[in-house]
């Protein structure tokens, strides 16, 4: 039997406050899904909250304040806020959330553990702020644990970033970001928060030592090192897969670190009886294999663009600007680290298996040439190395 969801609420305001219902077979676990506020295009768009009733009251992912999303997506990146965005409550992703509890019959001081998928902001951030008389256990994976605890992480990873990206020939941003700073110097970014589960092997979902009936988690890496998905439901039973940002519809994820994430994915080709993939953001999908193919291919695609560009000397930057590389237009004079670490994780996967090698560096920027031999050849190699689990990564994060 097909599973199925129901509305509780439609969207409201920019394709978010829509709150589904799933019933799983057994009757015994329900997940309720509830869209709150995230930009789209220059974001990801709204993320899904997942709230899951089984023996504990468990939430996965929390999302990110309205106040951030703003500051965040546009003010650092030096783009205007549309005129609608700018009219939203600083609150307005919080009170989506605290409404869409209520519908499902909770408030968030219900909640027994909130689980995080990953530790990319737009995932996390409302815990700061959502929680005021009781908190619930926080459980995420340990190798996101460092950022989703400390706000100063998050901004060494970004400090870290844009210096890389100096590497690729990107331009650098246009001015130093006062935004940014005035938010951590205020103290808007959080204050660090304590983290009461690791997750550091798939297995039960556990609070307090004890498993949790009907979740299973299942580490993912490659779209960051702790991403992790829940499988949800009864033994024998078809379940649903919760994936954070591993598997989006139809935009696809960024990688990190793309053998990690080939890797990932064949991890998910082998996962049976999945009927539903609910993901962070976007749609919903059916078919977890053929979401699985589609993504394979794509990133193959995208190798081989990368691969046969190079057969002269070109920067990561020369690569993400080429035409047709996103389906997005991509200015070449403007700061997108996004672009370039995307056309980054192609050029690294192609050289660890020397398919491409550094030709020089020039006033800083390293440019890279290919071996010149069959794509095929080259791509043969690389699922040699998705396949061969015992070669870790030599990405650097
Ligand atoms: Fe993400
Ligand atoms: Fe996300």
């Amino acid at each position: 039997m097909a599973l199925t969801g129901y509305q509780l609420k439609p969207n409201t305001k920019l394709a978010s406050g829509r709150v589904r219902r799933f019933a799983l077979p057994g009757k015994r676990i329900r997940i309720t899904q509830i869209t709150t506020f995230c930009p789209d295009i220059i974001g990801p768009g709204p993320t899904h909250i997942y709230l899951i009733e089984t023996d504990s009251l468990v939430m996965f992912d929390i999302g990110i304040p309205t106040s951030l999303a703003k500051a965040l997506f546009y003010s650092w990146r030096n783009q205007p806020i549309p005129k609608e965005v700018k009219k939203l409550p600083l609150d307005y992703s919080e009170q989506q959330l605290l409404e869409g509890l209520k519908i499902a019959g909770y408030s968030i001081d219900d909640i027994d553990l909130l689980i995080i998928s990953h530790g990319h902001p737009d995932h996390f951030l409302s815990a700061h702020t959502i929680f005021h008389r009781k908190k619930p256990k926080i459980a995420a994976h340990i190798l996101d644990a460092p950022e989703i605890s400390s706000p100063w992480e998050m901004l060494r990873q970004w400090i870290l970033l844009r210096q890389q990206m100096r590497g690729t020939g990107m331009p650098p941003p246009k001015s130093t970001d006062e935004t940014l700073i005035r938010a951590v110097e205020g103290g808007a970014m959080g204050s660090s928060m304590k983290m009461d589960v690791p997750i550091f092997r798939n297995g039960p979902l556990k609070i307090d030592g004890s498993p949790i009936s009907g979740i299973q988690t299942i580490h993912l890496p490659g779209h960051s090192p702790g991403s992790i998905g829940l499988i949800v439901g009864e033994e024998g039973e078809e379940r649903v897969l919760l994936c954070g940002d591993v598997l989006l519809n139809p935009i696809t994820p960024h990688p990190n670190d793309l053998l990690l994430y080939l890797r990932s994915l064949k991890e998910l080709e082998s996962l049976n009886k999945i009927a539903l993939v609910l993901p962070a953001h976007q749609k919903a999908m059916r078919h977890l294999k053929a979401r699985v193919e589609f993504l394979q291919a794509h990133h193959r695609r995208r190798l081989r663009a990368t691969y046969e560009a190079c057969y002269e000397p070109r920067c990561a930057w020369d690569i993400a600007i080429m035409p047709r590389y996103f389906d997005l237009y991509v200015d070449p004079l403007k700061f997108n680290p996004m672009a370039g670490r995307e056309a980054l994780v192609h050029m690294e996967l192609l050289r660890m298996v020397e398919g491409l090698c550094r030709s020089h560096i020039q006033t800083g920027v390293h440019y890279f040439r290919n071996s010149g031999e069959p794509f095929e050849d080259v791509y043969a190699r690389i699922m040699e190395l998705v396949d061969d689990k015992a070669a870790k990564t030599i990405m650097r994060y």
